[in-house]
């Protein structure tokens, strides 16, 4: 088994879950080596500093070239999420998980996704719910046929396309078998005129989006997020021949309704898995090892940022989109330049 040189660029609530995911590997040995955080005094970065003994940088470019790290956690908030990958990446690093949403436009992501072939760099987006345990079931079943032919997928929850957005969508696609997105059309709202909330101090966001999606095997998916969605991260698949329920609330987390088993709904023994982010690292330490490709690949969570971008540009012209998209700015940002929202 090899050992790991970790580092986390950002020290907060995100990378102290992806910390015990290190610590849980199964297929690797991992030493903690160092932190960059921009508030090297805040609670954040001491807390990492005292937790887990590592001296914690203010400016991760340090970091990185004080210490030759194998693996990075990029848990920064989105604006910074593609420079510092490139520099992770540039520094020789092997694996990043980096945190959702990718990046802030397609321009930035393509940057990331090319910085990490020229350096030889597995880069992971961290959607970490392709690793739980009903979503896996869920898509095994669906590829099982269990629902017939799929038709449609929907998926709600809280906040924004670039907060909980991302991993609805993100999570749309791993049901869906990563199938491509072939059209989009999306409405936002943004009457709040809302900036800066809970982990996402540096974005601007709507109030409410709506999408649908429809994909290359001919799948609809239908996307809310926000004020007036629903605000459960949950998912219901509508086949020919059944229904699967993901995430729903005050009942199991997975259950089936389908004319295959003909019991009225059931809800199924989920896999025993490991907890999210130890699986996101345990498939990025064999991707890295050349033994799998990511479920997380960067090209994945380009794809979910795609989607999102496709929604703005839509309400922006008010017209469907075929993809793929054409804006590599962040979207939403013109959009409140010229006053559209
Ligand atoms: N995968 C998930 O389920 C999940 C859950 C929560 C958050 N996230 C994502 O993780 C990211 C961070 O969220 P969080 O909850 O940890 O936020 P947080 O505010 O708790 O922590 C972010 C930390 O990054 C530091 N930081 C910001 N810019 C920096 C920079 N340029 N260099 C170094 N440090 C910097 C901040 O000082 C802060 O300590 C966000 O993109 C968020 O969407 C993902």
């Amino acid at each position: 088994m090899n050992t790991y040189r970790v580092g986390f660029i950002g020290c907060g609530g995100i990378a102290r879950a992806h910390a015990p995911g290190y610590r849980g590997l199964r297929n690797a040995r991992i030493e903690f080596v160092a932190g960059a955080d921009i508030d090297p005094q805040g609670a954040n970065a001491r807390r990492m500093a005292d937790e887990y003994g590592i001296p914690v940088y203010k400016e991760y470019r340090e970091m990185l070239d004080r210490h030759a790290l194998d693996l990075v956690s990029v848990c920064t908030w989105p604006r910074t999420h593609c420079e510092s990958t490139i520099a992770a990446a540039e520094h020789g690093v092997k694996g990043i998980l980096c945190e959702k949403p990718m990046a802030i436009s397609l321009s930035e992501a393509d940057r990331m996704i090319e910085a990490c072939a020229k350096s030889g760099t597995s880069l992971a987006i961290g959607h970490a719910h392709r690793f739980s345990p009903q979503a896996v079931k869920a898509r095994d079943w669906v590829r099982q046929g269990e629902i017939g032919k799929l038709e449609l997928i929907s998926g709600h929850c809280s906040l924004d396309l670039m907060n909980n957005g991302t991993h609805v969508i993100d999570l749309i696609h791993f049901l869906n078998g990563d199938a491509a997105p072939v059209w989009v059309m999306g409405q936002i709202d943004r009457r709040r005129k809302l900036e800066g909330r809970s982990n996402h101090p540096d974005m601007i966001m709507e109030d409410m989006a709506v999408g649908r999606v429809e994909y290359a095997n001919g799948v609809v998916g239908l996307i809310e997020l926000g004020e007036r969605a629903d605000p459960s991260f949950a998912f219901k698949l509508v086949g020919t021949d059944g229904v699967i329920e993901v995430n729903r609330p005050n009942g199991p987390t997975l259950k089936i309704l389908s004319g295959f088993r003909q019991r009225g709904w059931f809800a199924p023994d989920l896999p025993d898995l490991p907890p999210a982010f130890q699986g996101e690292l345990e498939e990025l330490v064999d991707v890295v090892e050349g033994r799998a490709t990511h479920r997380n690949a960067a090209p994945n969570g380009r794809r979910a940022l795609e989607v999102i971008m496709g929604i703005f540009e839509s309400s922006n012209r008010r017209c469907v989109l075929d993809f793929p998209i054409a804006a590599q700015d962040f979207v939403l940002e013109r959009m409140i330049r010229e006053g559209v929202v």
